[in-house]
């Protein structure tokens, strides 16, 4: 079997994602912070096994010790998939530093860390393949979101520099940039803007939100979990350093 690395594999995205390699037979090593929901994914029942390795990805040196005690269990990943995020709304002139911090620890150096400590690995195994998570937001802009856009911004950069840098080694690298998708994450958010903006109906804030997609709808976690599999899949060998754009055409308008 195959290990998959799957940081921020809790909840939402990451959740459908550690399922979707689960159910294909890979052996999945779930790192995330929040044991709770990370336990339940080591209780079902897949193809392959699910174990999960407590990290907070700020902690490089945690990090680096989770997928070694990964490799250790299952041997060299051939798949990383990057994707712990948060996010910290807020206008420029409210800007907390300590918001600032958190979102680019976790969204950009969490995923480099991640990334740096996968890749020896693939580089000794001869192959592998990571996918990055960015966002829309390395397309467009979003008012209130100035971290959070930096922080993905800089993770699409990392793709390209990572994809050039580690192709001769036969390793892929991509990064997927959804639009909205129903999280945790965007739960939060979208109460809170219910509150703000739409007279406490969270109801609102989504169908708004839901009119500035294209295929007018928001999409749910597998649909962007179907398209990280396809990336590290063969059927995309011929695919890296690419900014993947999942978002109902959000971004061609
Ligand atoms: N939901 C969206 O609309 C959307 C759109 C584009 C990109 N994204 C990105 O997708 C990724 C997943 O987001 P989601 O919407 O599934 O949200 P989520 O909150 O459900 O998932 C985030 C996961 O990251 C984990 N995490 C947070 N901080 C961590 C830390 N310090 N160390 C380890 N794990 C940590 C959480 O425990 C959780 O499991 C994020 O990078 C987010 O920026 C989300």
């Amino acid at each position: 079997m195959s290990l998959a690395i799957i940081t921020g594999g809790a909840t939402g995205i990451g959740s459908a994602t550690v399922r979707k390699y689960a159910s294909e037979g890979f052996d999945v090593a779930l790192i995330d912070i929040d044991r709770e929901a990370s336990l339940k994914h080591c209780e079902e029942d897949h193809l392959g096994s699910v174990t999960f390795f407590e990290t907070d990805v700020r902690n490089r040196k945690t990090v680096e010790a989770s997928v070694a005690s990964a490799v250790k269990k299952f041997g060299p990943p051939s798949v990383l998939f990057a994707n712990a995020g948060i996010q910290r709304l807020s206008s420029l002139f409210e800007l907390k530093t300590e918001d600032i911090d958190a979102v680019i620890d976790i969204n950009l150096k969490g995923t480099l860390y991640a990334v740096a400590a996968a890749a020896p690995y693939m580089r000794d195994a001869g192959e592998g393949s990571i996918v990055l998570m960015a966002s829309d937001q390395v397309f467009a802009g979003k008012p209130g979101s100035l971290s959070y856009g930096a922080s993905k911004g800089g993770v699409a950069q990392l793709a390209k520099s990572l994809s050039v840098e580690l192709s001769p080694l036969n390793i892929r690298v991509n990064a997927i940039c959804p639009a909205t998708v129903k999280t945790p994450l965007t739960d939060k958010i979208f109460e809170d803007l219910g509150i703000e903006k739409y007279s406490g109906d969270t109801e609102a804030a989504w169908k708004a939100e839901t009119e500035s997609i294209p295929l007018g709808r928001i999409a749910t976690a597998e649909e962007i979990s179907n398209v990280v599999y396809f990336l590290t899949s063969p059927e995309a060998s011929f695919m890296t350093g690419a900014l993947i754009p999942v978002d109902g055409g959000f971004s061609a308008q």
